[in-house]
């Protein structure tokens, strides 16, 4: 620490450069102007979980069977929208340090608020089902809760798995890299949430799932502004950092919108067949979960989606052999090179 003896302020009339980039701007330029409209959509469209019309939920008209398959789902969005605060947080820091224009901040700050909204959702809805605060300690009523609880248990481990990748990645990467994650993940979710939100009987969940994918929605909308202004001149090892990114976020997030692939997800043989169980006991309660060739038509019309906005600027599209799109192959995606986001 400088002294008083050193103070810099005796001996000159204004302080020497501050080494850039600095973690505050001191500056709010903003050039790309669908961001600004983005921003103030997020401002308008702002919803607070708490006061949605929880006290329209009768948990009690549900077996226990069916609240706590239900709680699953809840359990299963949460591995991934409860890590998404500090994701986006960590990215908000980057565009600090980049001294991204403000509209670029302003978004990133209004993704990290969303997510934070949606993994509150998914807490309210757990505790009015579970009657409890954690689904790892929660002691299971029935059969079928135990498995489920036996599922969220290696569910946890392997979401548990990136967060130091992740941490890794953010300084390693541009924000042009960072956001074809992102826009993975937006896509895929807007697509389930709208379908949920449609098929859903519980009028609460109706407009939590509603109020998520019109969020998700503008999410997408963000990356996509992102990709315009920076992707025309994107770096050759950009593209094909990229191309290994998709191919990483289809396997982190096929596990929620898909069904979880056996060489990336380590998961117990009898995962799938316990939430294919699960599953229809809640569909059946009226919870509106689709059915797996109804998932998989999504998932691929969500990555044809995605495949069609990566082809403009010339990035070449891993293969998904999986939903049947070809494309370059990509070998060994390991939880350490994903930069996952929902
Ligand atoms: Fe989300
Ligand atoms: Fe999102």
């Amino acid at each position: 620490m400088a002294g008083p003896k050193d103070k810099l302020a005796d001996k000159m009339e204004f302080p020497p450069a501050t080494p850039q980039p600095n973690i505050y701007p001191l500056s709010w330029e903003s050039e790309t102007k669908k961001m600004e409209e983005i921003w103030e959509a997020a401002q308008r469209e702002y919803w607070d979980p708490e006061k949605l019309p929880w006290d329209t939920l009768d948990v009690s008209k549900y077996s226990w069977e069916e609240r706590e398959c239900i709680a699953y789902w809840w359990t299963l969005l949460s591995v991934f929208d409860a890590s998404a605060p500090p994701v986006f947080a960590s990215a908000m820091i980057k565009t600090y340090e980049a001294h991204e224009e403000d509209a670029v901040r302003k978004c990133f700050f209004s993704v990290t608020r969303d997510e934070h909204n949606h993994e509150q959702a998914c807490r309210i809805a757990i505790q009015k089902l579970l009657e409890h605060d954690n689904v790892l300690t929660y002691e299971p009523k029935t059969e079928i809760g135990k498995k489920a609880q036996k599922n969220a248990h290696w569910l946890y481990y392997n979401g548990g798995r990136y967060w130091d990748g992740y941490k890794q990645a953010v300084p390693r990467y541009s924000l042009a890299v960072l956001f074809s994650s992102f826009l993975m993940g937006e896509i895929a979710s807007s697509t389930i949430f709208h379908q949920m939100a449609r098929g859903c009987e519980e009028p609460v969940f109706k407009e939590v799932f509603s109020k998520i994918g019109r969020d998700e929605g503008r999410h997408m909308a963000i990356c996509m502004s992102l990709m315009e202004r920076d992707y025309p001149g994107l770096a050759g090892e950009d593209r094909s950092t990229i191309t290994k990114q998709i191919r990483a976020g289809y396997l982190f997030l096929s596990a929620i919108l898909f069904e979880p692939p056996e060489d990336f997800w380590d998961l117990p043989k009898d995962f799938i067949p316990t939430q294919r169980e699960i599953e229809s006991i809640a569909r059946k309660a009226g919870f509106f979960i689709p059915e797996y060739e109804a998932k998989k038509e999504n998932w691929r019309n969500a990555i044809l989606n995605l495949k069609g906005v990566l082809d403009k600027y010339d990035i070449p599209f891993p293969a998904i052999p999986e939903v049947g799109i070809t494309g370059e192959e990509i070998r060994d995606v390991d939880m350490e090179d994903i930069i996952p986001v929902f």
